[in-house]
This record gives C-alpha cells, sequence and structure tokens, in this order.
C-alpha cells in the first residue's frame, strides 16, 4: 500500500492513476481544499481518507510501505499569504509525518520539493548558470524557505532505517482532473483559449526548469521502485528542459496553431520581481535512467483537448488557481462561521429583546 499524502491534488490526481496502472494500491490522504474532482474517476479503486496532514491520526499509516508527501502550500502567492500556515504545512508537518513513519518502521519516504528553491533571480548575470544538487542555494520567499528546510530536517532523519527521497521539481505543465491554470504553460494555454494572446512577463527573459505532469509522476514512481543505496538520502531535480518564458510562449503557440488556434504573443516589459533560474536534471537521468518524454508541445495539445472533455473552460473560475481559491475559501469559512450554513435554515439565535428605558421597542417605532 502506497499513502499518497497530498494526493488529491495536481500532481497527486496523475500519480494516483499511474500507480494504480502499475498495480500499486493506493491511499490517499488529503485535506481535500480542492474537493475531489481529481479522483472522481478512480474514488473506487482507492483508499481515500480527509484530514489536515498536521494533525494525521498515525493509524493512517497502518499498512502502508511508502509515503509519497505532495501536501500542504504549493505556489509563493499561498506561502506568502499565509507564511505560518505554509511553515507549519510545508516544513513542521513533513517532518512530523517522516518521524512517524521512520517510527513505524515505513522506510521509503518521498517528499515533493522544488527547483523554485534555486531562484537566482535576473539582477545578477554572473549567476545565469545551470545549478544542480550540489550547488549552495539560499532561498529567499517564504514557499521556497520551507522547502529547503523541510529537506533538511528529512535528510537529517536519513539512517539504515529510513530511507527519504528529495525530488525537486520544476514548473509542471500538462492537464490534471484537479486542473491548476496558475503554472505557466498552463496560464499560457488558458490566455490564449479566453483571450486569444498570451502575455510575456519582463520580456520572457527569466529561465525556468520545466517537466510535463506524468512525466513529473513516473519520477516519484522510479524513486519509489529504485534499490535503496541509490536513492537514500538523496536530492533529484525534476526536469525536462530548460527553457526562456519567452521560448515557452512561442512553443504554445506554435502548438495551437498546429490545432488551429491563432494566438499573438504580447509582450510586456514592466519589471515584477521576476524568479529565474536553470536546473540541470542529468543527476536522475543517470542515476535511474529518467528519460522525460513529454514535450511542452505534446502537453498543449492534450490540454486543448482534454480541458474541453472535462469541461474545464470556464477559466475564471477560482478554483484553478491556488491563491484566489484559498482566499475565497477562508472569506466563506468566516460567513459560515457566522450563518452556520448556505441553505440549511441556520440556528436560531436566543432572543434577547432590547430594552429602551421602561418598555420593548418595536420594530419600527421610534
Ligand atoms: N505544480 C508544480 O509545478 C510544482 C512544482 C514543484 C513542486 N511542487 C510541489 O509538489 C506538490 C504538489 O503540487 P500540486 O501542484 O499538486 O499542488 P496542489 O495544490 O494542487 O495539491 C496539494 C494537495 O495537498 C493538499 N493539502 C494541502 N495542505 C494540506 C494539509 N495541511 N493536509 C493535508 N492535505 C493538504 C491539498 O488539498 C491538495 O490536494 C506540492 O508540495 C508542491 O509544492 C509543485
Amino acid at each position: 500500500m502506497i499513502l499518497v499524502v497530498g494526493g488529491a491534488g495536481y500532481i497527486g490526481s496523475v500519480l494516483v492513476r499511474e500507480l494504480l496502472a502499475r498495480g500499486y494500491a493506493v491511499r490517499v490522504f488529503d485535506r481535500m481544499y480542492y474537493g475531489n474532482a481529481g479522483l472522481r474517476e478512480d474514488r473506487e479503486r482507492i483508499e481515500l481518507k480527509t484530514g489536515d496532514v498536521r494533525t494525521m491520526d498515525p493509524s493512517v499509516l497502518d499498512g502502508v510501505e511508502a509515503v509519497i508527501n505532495l501536501s500542504g502550500l504549493s505556489n509563493d502567492p499561498t506561502a506568502e499569504y499565509n507564511p505560518q500556515a505554509n511553515y507549519e504545512m510545508n516544513t513542521r508537518a513533513n517532518l512530523s509525518l517522516a518521524r512517524l513513519c521512520k517510527r513505524k518502521g515505513i522506510r521509503r519516504f518521498v517528499f515533493a520539493s522544488s527547483c523554485s528553491i534555486y531562484d537566482v533571480g535576473i539582477a545578477e548575470e554572473e549567476k545565469d548558470v545551470v545549478l544542480d544538487e550540489t550547488s549552495p542555494v539560499h532561498p529567499k520567499a517564504a514557499y521556497a524557505s520551507s522547502k529547503h528546510q523541510a529537506e533538511t530536517a528529512l535528510l537529517e532523519l536519513a539512517d539504515e532505517k529510513f530511507c527519504p527521497v528529495i525530488l525537486r521539481k520544476g514548473t509542471v505543465y500538462g492537464f490534471s482532473p484537479r486542473m491548476r491554470f496558475d503554472l505557466v504553460v498552463n496560464t499560457f494555454l488558458r490566455d490564449a483559449l479566453s483571450k486569444g494572446h498570451v502575455t510575456t512577463h519582463y520580456g520572457g527573459e527569466m529561465w525556468r526548469p520545466m517537466v510535463d505532469i506524468r512525466d513529473a509522476a513516473r519520477a516519484y514512481i522510479l524513486c519509489l521502485e529504485a534499490e535503496e543505496p541509490k536513492v537514500a538520502g538523496e536530492i533529484f531535480n525534476v526536469v525536462y528542459r530548460n527553457f526562456r518564458i519567452s521560448e515557452l510562449a512561442l512553443r504554445v503557440v506554435g502548438a495551437l496553431k498546429e490545432v488551429g488556434v491563432k494566438v499573438e504573443v504580447t509582450p510586456e516589459y514592466r519589471y515584477q520581481g521576476v524568479r529565474s533560474y536553470r536546473v540541470s536534471g542529468k543527476k536522475l537521468e543517470r542515476v535511474l535512467g529518467f528519460a522525460p518524454a513529454v514535450t511542452v508541445e505534446e502537453a498543449v495539445k492534450d490540454m486543448v483537448e482534454s480541458v474541453s472533455r472535462y469541461g474545464y473552460t470556464d477559466f475564471d473560475n477560482p478554483r484553478y488557481y491556488n491563491i484566489a481559491w484559498m482566499k475565497l475559501l477562508e472569506e466563506a469559512d468566516k460567513i459560515i462561521g457566522i450563518t452556520g450554513s448556505v441553505f440549511d435554515a441556520a440556528p436560531a439565535a436566543p432572543f434577547k429583546p432590547a430594552v429602551v428605558g421602561m418598555g420593548v421597542r418595536e420594530p419600527g417605532s421610534r
């Protein structure tokens, strides 16, 4: 039994399907922030447990042979919005989960980290080089820092009884039944289909390591199945290729042209605190034979077909944008905290007459 924590998310939904296809029994533990659309088609074939990783009951690990942790806040805007929750989920909860696994004798633990740890920005040209797992990193933003702290704490647990593996993924593209349109290629696709043009910020000068979602899922499975000495306590970048954002936009536009969608690229040159980093994926290729295969163009063409098949063309639905959705949930939570529910009758508040002088004030009376 493989436990996928955060398995109802964008990557989790695709990974769970790949695991099932390879004959694994799968349990998902997820807070279900984005609902269960991602797992709907596999619902009968998995065990689904709902809850928060920060307070997970250890019994969720019963019968589990390996754990993949994808849970937590998964981008910069949500992490900056609530750095405390980000730290609790992305750093502390990962460590608690890993400790629980170690205590239970679950050896293999694969952690979802991120290449954004390598961000060097664009201000200093001499830093614009391809970085690998041995390169020093100095993450600044809340999201990248929380991932880096989680990595450091996790690696301290590595020993002959516990085999943590860290995957630093590049930015992921491609279709998932729990769709995100807040990731660069997917955003380009959304803009192309909804507005007829794609915008590249800062002239699209930034570098970004990219990987398709199915390739990313395969990287997790490789790390589950690898012989322990090859992966124990190791960090691997998961990258198909590095692209400048301007090239990515042109590739998206080119792929769309092939399926009859005509789109323009609108460059915009305003500086917006851009992230930029180039990262090598060679170690995963060398050690485990990882051969990412899905090009940006193939993923774009697949997305055109799949978003329409699944009815995910309501592009302004906040569900597809993590920060918009989390803010909406927070707002709804505040209101429901007062009213108790949306359509059920709210429980009657105890009647307290307003006392005015000696009498009770009637509605409308002066
Ligand atoms: N998508 C990318 O491009 C990318 C790139 C690098 C790294 N990552 C990392 O990969 C992982 C998965 O990313 P994703 O794109 O699928 O994100 P996602 O936001 O779609 O999925 C995260 C899942 O975790 C669940 N979750 C969040 N907080 C939880 C909590 N406290 N307890 C239990 N469940 C919780 C959510 O409900 C959601 O289903 C994340 O850790 C992310 O940081 C993603």
